[in-house]
């Protein structure tokens, strides 16, 4: 018979099947790549964050199997036990050297930016501190705000007015502000100076998540160095934190700060000391593919190109996009369920566009994620949009902004 705590989940469960809020894994039979294998056909994906297409470089791929070849497979420890090796430390001043937050800027590496988000959050404030973050920030960023148990203020999104009327009010021992520097489900760019203005002018961190800005943004010699660069910033109070498994197509994350926020990490933060350490083979290949983020201009080039394509394609409507030069493009539906049969719809025509739904972005704006990449092509492109075109009066019921 089943117990009355099984069916307490399933009911719970059939409650979000209802709402149109189930979520599925497909199971992929191929690399990650512009064309992916699911389910035996070949679809376009523009599901993934390998925004530079290197998960599947050929030099970053024979780093790691070099990397296995000479390291072995396992970190074996956490790094303050016996799992720090030479390539962790030379990545981490490799990174270090290439985000320069601030001058004599340290680095420190993570197993996922999840991880990261809550190391600098809980290190950085605790009780009778506050940490004010954007509304639509990532969840790990919330989550972090939330376990460190320092206030939690949301200001409304990019709204550097409001947050400023917060931080006046505040008399809280220690301020952060917390916030994605591209929104990870609208792509559009946080207003960092003024909020780095703030920061000085309160006296306040400011945490600055670049998940989906590192390895894209910034140009010329600064090109990938990410959203910083795109600003031109630079600043002790910035506590940088990029993510390793999405532009750079490997996995894990960095953060990089003064050498006092970095050293105070080390020696606090729960979720870098009681973790075992990415393997080091891994740090290997994303030595590999820093290189290659960091020095070929032509891939950032074809990126941005396709962006411009797919702007200029969809610009007669009826989706509304964001100002933002990045490669994440929301079409946003409105309800769950039409969200879901939008991308059923597409997937039907070969194209994979995830539906993304409540609680991931508010209520009632669920949506279909475009991401591009540089492994694209423009036929990719202009093959989506078509399809797009073609659904538009079915599914492009609400303007996005
Ligand atoms: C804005 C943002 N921050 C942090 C993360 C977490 O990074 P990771 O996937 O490496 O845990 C993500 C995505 O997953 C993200 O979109």
């Amino acid at each position: 018979m089943t117990s009355a705590l099984i069916a307490d989940l399933e009911r719970g469960l059939a409650t979000r099947e209802a709402a149109g809020l189930q979520r599925i894994r497909r199971t992929l039979a191929s690399p990650q790549g512009a064309r992916v294998i699911v389910g035996g056909r070949e679809v376009v994906s523009f599901a993934s964050n390998d925004y530079l297409g290197l998960a599947t470089h050929p030099e970053v791929v024979a780093a790691a199997r070099e990397g296995a070849a000479r390291w072995g497979v396992g970190a074996g420890a956490s790094h303050l036990i016996c799992g720090h090796f030479a390539p962790h430390a030379a990545l981490e001043a490799e990174l270090a050297a290439f985000a320069r937050p601030c001058a004599g800027a340290r680095a420190l590496t993570f197993s996922s930016g999840y991880l990261a988000n809550l190391a600098t959050l809980t290190a950085l404030a605790g009780r009778g501190d506050a940490i004010f973050a954007d509304r639509l920030n990532h969840a790990c960023l919330n989550d972090g705000a939330l376990l460190s148990r320092a206030e939690f203020v949301r200001y409304p999104h990019a709204d550097a007015a409001v947050l400023r009327r917060c931080l006046a009010a505040s008399g809280a021992k220690r301020k952060l502000i917390a916030t994605d520097a591209v929104f990870s489900m609208d792509g559009d760019v946080a207003p960092l100076p003024s909020l780095c203005a703030l920061a000085e002018e309160f006296d306040a961190w400011l945490v600055v998540d670049d998940a989906h800005g590192f390895g894209v943004l910034g140009a010329g010699e600064n090109g990938g160095r990410g959203t910083l660069a795109h600003f031109g910033l630079a600043s002790e109070r910035i506590v940088y934190m990029g993510t390793l498994g999405k532009a750079a197509g490997v996995a894990g994350a960095f953060v990089a700060a003064h050498s006092a926020v970095i050293e105070t990490m080390i020696q606090t933060a729960r979720s870098y000391v009681f973790t075992t350490a990415g393997p080091p083979l891994l740090a290997e290949a994303l030595r590999a593919s820093l290189r290659i983020l960091r020095d070929d201009a032509a891939r950032r080039a074809h990126l941005f190109a396709l962006i411009d394509r797919f702007r200029s394609r969809l610009s007669a409507g009826p989706w509304a996009l964001p100002g933002s030069p990045t490669p994440i493009h929301p079409l946003v539906v409105g309800a769950s369920a039409a969200a879901v049969e939008f991308a059923d719809a597409l997937w039907r025509r070969g194209f994979w566009v995830p539906a993304i739904r409540p609680p991931t972005v508010p209520r009632g704006t669920a949506r279909l994620r475009v991401t591009l990449s540089a492994a694209h092509t423009m036929a990719d492109v202009d093959a989506l949009a078509d399809a797009l075109a073609e659904l538009a009066p079915a599914f492009g019921s609400i303007r996005a902004r």
